[in-house]
């Protein structure tokens, strides 16, 4: 079975993704390079509606004004040719020696200023392709030893330029919001702001809350041994859902990258009822790219790229179908009642109760009877999540 997508289901590539040449630390490209414009055609063929890149995926670091800008006219007339569009931008502050210790955190000052003008430089370029994300992904900022980055400084110089950036695109009068993305390690043996939870955290210091968000990515938190759906549960909860990096994982160890659904399945099953129904008590969906970043796996050539980059887009779209086949189930509804899933969203005091209300009420303590919880009312959570994996693998419809 296969379904179509439409640019409403806004399904968007990194440039870097499908321009993966196959190069990792043990042997080098196994491919040629992809040219943006190439990129941008087959994307619209496979019914993508958006490109994402690092300015570096698009011009080379330290190339001439000349390249730069014919760079940025390219993808600009592919874009107007094709219909794609540029929902977000990023900007690379890892790959380049001078990066070695990080942008913003680098122990090295003037490392910290040329890469505040990088990003501020970047920031003009999304602005003018209409990008109204800007994703900040903090690969190098971070450490190997602990005696050798002062944590707390380094937070505080993080705040900084997120500071400086927020009153930046202000001023300009930008519509661009920017999204953090937490990464545990990889390349650095530990990165500042290494899960959702911790970036949150962080977001609530700044001077301009409101201008950042989180992008989370399947693998990164798989990569800590986190529930990734249930981390963008909390996202979503918090507003703070503002871009999104699907893709696939197995387990706690490198950061593989694999197509969205090649790993966690039954998560992934989850995460797409989230995102499009709002989750078992249907709350807030999110409205923004699907974002894939994903790497072509380095034994494919030409064919294989695109081949998975369709397989990202039709994963979504049967878990997608699979999760309403799921909740229209009467049996599902059912078996929800009967594990009280929709009473959680109850609050656990009454209208207008205070806690004198609550210390006078006999049957929520002094009557009432625990012993009924020791060999009786189970809660069937497993016969529904058996119905789940029904309708994840078409056994019932
Ligand atoms: C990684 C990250 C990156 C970022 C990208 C956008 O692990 O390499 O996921 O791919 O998403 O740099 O900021
Ligand atoms: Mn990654
Ligand atoms: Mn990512």
């Amino acid at each position: 079975m296969a379904i179509t997508p439409t640019p409403a289901d806004k399904f968007s590539f990194g440039l870097w993704t499908i321009g993966y040449n196959g190069a990792d630390p043990f042997g080098g490209p196994t491919r040629p390079p992809l040219d943006v414009v190439d990129a941008v055609e087959n994307l619209a063929k496979i019914g993508a509606y958006g490109l994402t890149f690092h300015d570096n995926d698009l011009f080379p670091f330290g190339c001439t004004e000349e390249k730069r800008q014919s760079q940025i006219d390219r993808v600009k007339q592919a874009c107007a040719d094709t219909g794609l569009i540029i929902p977000m931008i990023t900007t690379n502050l890892f790959s380049e020696p001078v990066f070695k210790d990080g942008g913003f955190t680098s122990n090295d000052r003037s490392v910290r200023r040329f890469a505040l003008r990088k990003v501020l430089r970047n920031l003009d370029l999304a602005a003018e392709l209409g990008a109204k994300t800007f994703v900040m992904w903090g690969g190098r900022e971070g450490a190997e030893y602990d005696s050798a980055k002062d944590i707390r400084s380094a937070l505080s110089r993080y705040r900084e330029a997120v500071n400086l950036l927020g009153d930046y695109v202000t001023d300009k009068g930008y519509d661009i919001r920017f999204a953090i993305e937490p990464k545990p390690n990889e390349p650095r043996g530990d990165i500042l702001l290494p899960t959702i939870g911790h970036a949150m955290a962080f977001i609530t210091t700044l001077e301009r809350p409101e201008l950042v968000g989180v992008n989370p990515e399947v693998g990164h938190e798989q990569m800590a041994g986190l529930n990734f759906a249930a981390g963008i549960a909390q996202a979503l909860y918090q507003g703070k859902l503002f871009h999104i990096d699907l893709n696939g994982q197995r387990g706690i160890k490198y950061d593989q990258d694999l197509v969205f659904g090649h790993g966690d399945l039954h998560n992934a099953f989850a995460l797409v009822d989230l995102l499009e129904n709002g989750g078992p008590n249907g709350g807030q969906t999110y409205e923004g790219p699907r974002h894939f970043d994903y790497k072509p796996s380095r034994t494919e050539d030409i064919t294989g790229v695109w081949d998975s980059a369709r397989a990202n887009i039709q994963t979504y779209l049967l878990l997608k179908e699979r999760a309403a086949s799921f909740r229209a189930d009467p049996e599902v509804q059912q078996m929800l009642a009967a594990a009280k899933v929709p009473d959680l969203a109850l609050p656990t005091l009454g209208e207008g109760e205070t806690y004198d209300d609550l210390l006078a009420d006999r049957a929520s303590y002094e009557d009432f009877d625990t012993d009924a919880y020791f060999g009786g009312k189970g809660f069937g959570f497993v016969r529904l999540q058996q119905l789940a994996l029904e309708h994840l693998l078409g056994a019932r419809n």
